[in-house]
């Protein structure tokens, strides 16, 4: 296992965690968006087909959402490591938020897809998206009334997972960031990432759900641990 000074390459995982100071409300902490909503009613392809205006109407009230709210420390700090860090980096995110981009940073992989795009199921194409889908407007490429979010669903496959592995087997540290480890496969990461002799790093407001996988936890919110791991890493 690569030793604090030996760390070239980093795959960073953030969930919803990173963006919980910004305003962002989770998925699974108290009062979070699945104590809300139920899943099955509007983050499945079954529920889209059975009601598709419940379903743009969730989507169109998020999409407005994140775009009233602002990068925090912690996005602005991650950015910071993408900017200054010259081994590898990837930042896969599981949030379908525009934070990291918008603070700066640019490696940035969204596994479950963004809610700043339209993805048309006639065509296959992704436009940039910040209005609403609820009147099911033409996509603009093709001419179909065919878009939907552009976001992964339950039982639908996470994007970008083979440049994922590549990164995760070239990596020297993995470091999970503001999630509760509950939905796979980016739950599985810590494992994968142990199976590969890659030195794990956990920061989370609370032992999540995959703690104990990781060789080391720090614990706070994330705009007060990330910001010093970033200037830690920067410095060694
Ligand atoms: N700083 C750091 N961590 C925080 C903060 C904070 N300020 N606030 C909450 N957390 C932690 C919680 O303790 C929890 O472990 O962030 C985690 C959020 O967990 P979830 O709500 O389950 O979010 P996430 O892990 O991103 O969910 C994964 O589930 O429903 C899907 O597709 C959705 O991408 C999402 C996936």
């Amino acid at each position: 296992m690569a030793a604090m000074t030996d760390i070239r390459n980093i795959v960073v995982l953030t969930g919803a965690g990173v963006s919980a100071e910004s305003g962002i409300d989770t998925f699974r902490d108290a009062g979070g968006l699945w104590e809300q909503h139920r899943v099955e009613d509007v983050a499945t392809p079954e529920a889209f087909e059975r009601d598709p205006e419940l379903v743009l109407r969730f989507y169109d009230m998020r999409r407005e959402a994140i775009q009233q709210k602002h990068p925090n420390a912690a996005h602005e700090a991650l950015a910071r490591l993408d900017r200054e860090w010259e081994g590898g980096l990837m930042i896969v995110t599981q949030n379908v938020d525009d934070l990291h981009e918008r603070a700066g940073a640019r490696r940035v992989v969204h596994m479950h897809g963004t809610h700043l795009n339209a993805w048309c199921t006639a065509c296959d194409v992704r436009s940039p998206w910040t209005g609403t889908l609820i009147e099911r407007p033409a996509c603009p490429d093709c001419g179909e009334r065919s878009l939907r979010p552009d976001v992964v669903w339950f039982g639908e496959m996470p994007y970008r997972m083979d440049e994922i592995f590549a990164a995760l087997r070239e990596a020297d540290l993995f470091v999970s960031i503001g999630t509760s480890g509950a939905v796979y496969p980016a739950a599985g990461f810590v494992r994968n990432a142990n199976d590969l002799g890659v030195r794990t790093l956990e920061l989370n407001l609370e032992p999540s759900q995959g703690s104990a996988w990781f060789d080391e936890s720090r614990h706070g919110p994330a705009t007060q641990v990330v910001p010093p791991w970033v200037d830690e890493i920067l410095a060694a």
